[in-house]
């Protein structure tokens, strides 16, 4: 009896204590928020910007939950140069040419900073995306040789096969022809086709399918808003968001355990070796563990996938809206192939103004429409009239308007592939025009994207005519990459044989 009472009079006081200290921290938690905000305010107080409120940053406007727009209208207003403040993360948003150039191209001063240690690494772990300096060169170094053009080719005759049978099972078969259709499913299933056979030479069932291109592109939205919004990740309001992801992690390592078993049942019973991406894992001298392996195929998985499936669908829905340009790419592809249908590399760089096209659509539509970077040191960057950024910055690159400033681009919302004539060095790096990235962290997928689409588009091109969905528009909600909320639309057409 005696000890029953002192160990209830224990646990009654053990969670005064615990409530005391729960009291304490929330008393504090303001304090120190408000704290990090003042010091941030002194940290950028020669740079232009809208004011900003402890806890709400800009977001007390709500216009500033429309991202993009708002950065637009911020950029009309204070140049080239500004700071953006989600709710609780400083951001100098630096729309610059030249000292974009810069800061893409120096990885030792601008690294990969908490964007992408913690909220990227949520859904990416340490893949190539997330990681910095020595673990980020060696992991590049391993994959690169697979992403080169000349080791593509040979796997584009599978990209063939998936966009000639995907043709036929999506559209032919469930009888999309003549309707209005959102064409992103369709990109969606060949992107996720593609990227298996081309990482690991397997396809996932249906049921799979379906599952894993929700996962990619619902992923990207989600850690895209993550960033965006800028709350911490213990927030209530992301909890249910960070589960869903690590739910969906899960599942598509499980898919890919079935995947490693396989092969090494294959390498057991003698069968001749593969030399893919997923070999790459699998090879005891690279010394993986299982979250190694998992976190460099999601990571490949999430940043290859609904982004070279909107690519292609946002190229389809403007070719759509410009028969004329259409006309003109149909012919190119008809007149290259001639009776052929197997597309190669060759075919592809025949195809000059195929690739106008692609270039321009991934102005209009920056697949990526930010990215961000942490300076670690006080640095000036000459070049671009002397732009001082102090040390431990968050610096935000909206490509998205950079593709669009009308200071760099005539009539920038016209789609005009003309543009790309390769007379003018608008369209070049120095220009600002960074679709792939670049430096030393650009885009590992970037030949492999634009085979890929290439490949898709051609098929398509030649069996259907896209056209315009009246009074319809994609309503842009902006995750990693661009997606939207309501698809991309478009109606195929048989064409006359
Ligand atoms: C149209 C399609 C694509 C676009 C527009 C695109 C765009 C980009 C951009 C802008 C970056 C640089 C990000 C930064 O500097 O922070 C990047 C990086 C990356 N992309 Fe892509 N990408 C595409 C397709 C792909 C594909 C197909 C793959 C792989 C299957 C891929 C894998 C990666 C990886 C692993 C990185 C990180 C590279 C590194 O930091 O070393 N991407 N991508």
């Amino acid at each position: 009896m005696g000890t029953n009472l002192l160990a209830s009079l224990q646990e009654h006081l053990h969670g005064k204590s615990i409530l005391g200290i729960i009291g304490v921290i929330l008393m504090l938690y303001p304090l120190h928020v408000t704290f990090i905000f003042f010091s941030n305010l002194v940290k950028l107080r020669k740079f232009k910007g809208p004011m900003a409120l402890p806890f709400f940053g800009n977001c007390y406007n709500s216009e500033a939950l429309s991202v993009l727009r708002y950065l637009g209208k911020l950029r009309k207003r204070y140049g080239r140069v500004f700071t953006f403040f989600t709710f609780m993360k400083p951001y100098v948003v630096v729309c610059e040419p030249v000292a974009v150039r810069r800061i893409l191209s120096d990885p030792k001063t601008f690294i990969k900073g908490e964007d992408y240690s913690k909220v990227f690494n949520i859904a990416f772990g340490e893949g190539l995306v997330t990681s910095n300096g020595d673990k980020h060169k060696r992991d590049r170094g391993l994959f690169h040789k697979y992403f080169i053009k000349t080791n593509i080719s040979p796997f584009l005759v599978h990209a063939n096969t998936i966009a000639i049978e995907a043709i036929e099972e999506e559209i032919v078969k469930k009888q999309k022809v003549g309707i209005s259709y959102d064409i992103e499913e369709f990109f969606a299933i060949l992107a996720l086709r593609t990227f298996m056979k081309f990482f690991c030479g397997k396809k996932f069932t249906k049921d799979q399918e379906e599952y894993f291109t929700k996962f990619a592109s619902d992923g990207s939205y989600m850690v895209g808003r993550m960033i965006m919004l800028g709350l911490p990740l213990w927030s209530p309001f992301l909890l249910p968001w960070i589960n869903n992801i690590k739910g969906g992690k899960r599942k598509f390592w499980s898919a890919m355990k079935d995947v490693i078993i396989e092969r090494k049942s294959q390498i057991k019973a003698g069968e001749e070796p593969i030399d893919d991406c997923l070999s790459v894992l699998m090879n005891s001298e690279n010394n993986m563990t299982e979250d190694d392996m998992s976190d460099h195929i999601i990571t490949m998985l999430c940043a290859g996938h609904d982004t070279t499936a909107y690519f292609s669908s946002y190229t389809a829905y403007l070719l759509a809206q410009y028969p004329e340009i259409q006309e003109k790419l149909r012919a190119e592809i008809q007149d290259v192939l001639k009776d052929r249908t197997e597309i190669t590399v060759e075919d592809i760089s025949k195809m000059t103004y195929l690739n106008k096209v692609m270039q321009e659509s991934l102005r209009l539509y920056s697949i990526i429409p930010c990215v961000s970077r942490q300076s670690v040191d006080d640095i000036v960057i000459k070049e671009a009239d002397n732009l001082s950024i102090p040390k431990g910055v968050n610096i935000l690159i909206p490509m998205f308007l950079i593709n669009r400033d009308p200071e760099l681009w005539i009539n920038p919302s016209i789609f005009d592939p003309e543009r790309f004539d390769g007379k003018t060095d608008w369209t070049s790096a120095k220009h600002g025009f960074f679709p792939f990235g670049y430096g030393t962290r650009v885009c590992i997928g970037n030949s492999l994207a634009q085979l890929e689409s290439g490949i898709f588009l051609c098929h398509l091109l030649l069996k259907y005519k896209f056209e315009q969905v009246q009074d319809w528009k994609p309503n842009i909600f902006s995750g990693i990459s661009l997606t939207t909320n309501n698809g991309i639309r478009v109606i195929l057409t048989q064409l006359q044989s």
